[in-house]
Order: structure tokens, then sequence, then C-alpha cells
């Protein structure tokens, strides 16, 4: 898979899994465009990614939630490279929260994980008609069952909503030359769910794998994998696909 000259967008790779697509599309020579909040660790992604093949990434410090920074990280990549020809919406946060507790913290998980992946694909959307690119999206198995563990209700409801956008608008786009996929991962192992506020180390999550039908849990860099063949040519006859990655956790 080789992706010189191509211009690749990625939400959330100041961390986990868009942190390492970010490194696994540098091995692979694209043109990044890296975008998280955490400045420290943007950097830090894209000094390793300019390790592999001399090419400096452009880092865009934006929270995605801002229309304002969105629009900013599509105007930067278009001055910078000149295109744009995949986007990797991979930025997201677990919002828990019971049914009792209101619709806020319904609105804070379809702002972040739906609103801000809307905004930032019609924005990508005429560059990436203009380079017959493509779009993968980072769902979640929540998106397909209950999260039975952290009562992740708003998270659910968000990444389902995100596998009927992706399906929606590859079927908008197809005719362009323009694909339109999603990653479903299952439990991986990043500061995901420390980062929706479960106090949690590696040791727990190990043990929680090993209900998992494969005993283990998924790596970023599997779920990068993934996301590369995806937005590869290989894919080219893939489109409006959702693609589970999870030791087999659906299956329990
Ligand atoms: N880990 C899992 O078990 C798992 C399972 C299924 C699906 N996923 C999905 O995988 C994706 C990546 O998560 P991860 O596991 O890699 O978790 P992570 O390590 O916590 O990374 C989350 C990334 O999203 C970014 N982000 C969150 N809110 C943002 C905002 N408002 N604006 C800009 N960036 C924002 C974070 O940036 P900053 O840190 O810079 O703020 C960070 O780079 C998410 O969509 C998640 O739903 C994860």
């Amino acid at each position: 898979m080789d992706f010189a000259n191509k211009v690749v967008i990625i939400t959330g790779a100041s961390s986990g899994i868009g942190a390492a697509a970010a490194l696994s599309f540098a091995k692979q020579s694209a043109k990044l465009v890296l975008v998280g909040r955490n400045e420290t660790n943007l950097n830090q992604t894209a000094s390793k990614c300019e390790q592999f093949k001399n090419i400096k990434p452009l880092t865009v410090k934006a929270d995605i939630t801002v229309d304002h920074d969105v629009k900013n990280i599509i105007d930067q990549a278009i001055e910078t490279f000149g295109c744009i020809d995949v986007l990797v919406n991979n930025a997201g946060v677990g919002i828990h929260g019971s049914i009792l507790e209101g619709v806020e913290l319904y609105d804070k998980a379809m702002n972040i994980n739906v609103r801000a992946t809307y905004l930032m694909t019609s924005l990508a959307a005429p560059y990436l008609i203009k380079s017959k690119g493509n779009i993968v999206n980072v769902s979640s198995i929540a998106a397909l069952k209950p999260i039975k563990d952290f009562n992740f209700l708003p998270y659910c409801v968000s990444k389902a909503a995100l596998d009927q956008f992706t399906k929606c608008v590859a079927l908008e786009l197809a005719s362009k030359g323009v694909r339109v996929n999603s990653v479903n991962p299952g439990c991986t192992r990043t500061k995901f769910i420390e980062a929706a506020g479960f106090p949690v180390n590696d040791e727990m999550m190990d043990r929680r794998a090993t209900e998992f039908p494969l005993g283990k849990m998924v790596e970023s860099d599997e779920v990068a994998d993934l996301i590369l063949y995806l937005a590869s040519d290989r894919a080219r006859s893939i489109t409006g696909s959702i693609y589970v990655i999870d030791n087999g956790e659906l299956l329990v």
C-alpha cells in the first residue's frame, strides 16, 4: 500500500488509534494532517511520523466540536498541501450515563462523535470528490450492541448514528468516485476508557479481555492496519461497509 503524495487527514491523532494510524500512513509516505487538542501529544506523533520518510506532517490544534476549528483544519490542509485524498474521522469520546440523567449527555456524545464528523465530512467532501478520495470513520461495536460494563448509552446511540451516516454518505458520494467505510473496534488498548472517566489499568483491561473469544484486547496498530487497507486502492470495490475488529467480542 503506497500513499506517496496522498494527503491524509486524521482527527484524534494525538492518542491511541489515531496516533497509530498516523504512524502507519507515515510509513507508507503519506502527507499527513494531524488533528487533536493536546498539542504536546500531537507534536510527539508528528515527530515520530517524520522519522520514517522525512515528510513533515502538518499539525492542527483543534477542538472538533468548534465549527471554526473544523473549518480551519480543512483550510490549513488545502493551504499546505493543495488537496485532500483521505479523511480519517477518528476523534471520539466515550460518554456514559443513564436515561434518568436527561439529555445533556446525549447532546455531548452526538456533538463530538456525530456532529463534528458530519461537519468535517461536509467541508472535506468537495476536495475528496476532486481527488476521488475516500473516508474512513472510526465507529465501535457499541454501534451494534449495548456495552453492559460501562453503561455507555449516549456513546452507543452516537456510534449507531455514525454507522448510518457512513452508509448514507457512501451512497450519496459513490457516483462521484468517493468511497466511505467504517471500522468498528471492540475493546482496544488506548486511553479511551480512562478518558471516559473510568479509573482502569492495563491489568484490569487484560482481565476483562479474557472474556472475549480470542482472549485478548485489540491493539491500536491492528485497527490502523484495517484503516489503511480501507483507505487504499486495494479496497477499491468497498464502500458503505462496516468492518468489525473485536477479537470476537460481539459474539458473546
Ligand atoms: N479504545 C477502545 O476500546 C475503542 C473501541 C471502539 C471504538 N473506539 C473509537 O476509537 C476512536 C479513537 O479512540 P481511542 O481509543 O484512540 O481513544 P483515545 O486514546 O482516548 O483517543 C481519542 C482521540 O480523540 C481526540 N478527541 C476527543 N475529543 C476531541 C475533540 N473534541 N476535538 C478534537 N479531538 C478530540 C483526542 O484528542 P486529545 O487527546 O488531543 O484531546 C484523542 O486524540 C474513538 O472514536 C473511539 O470511539 C475506541
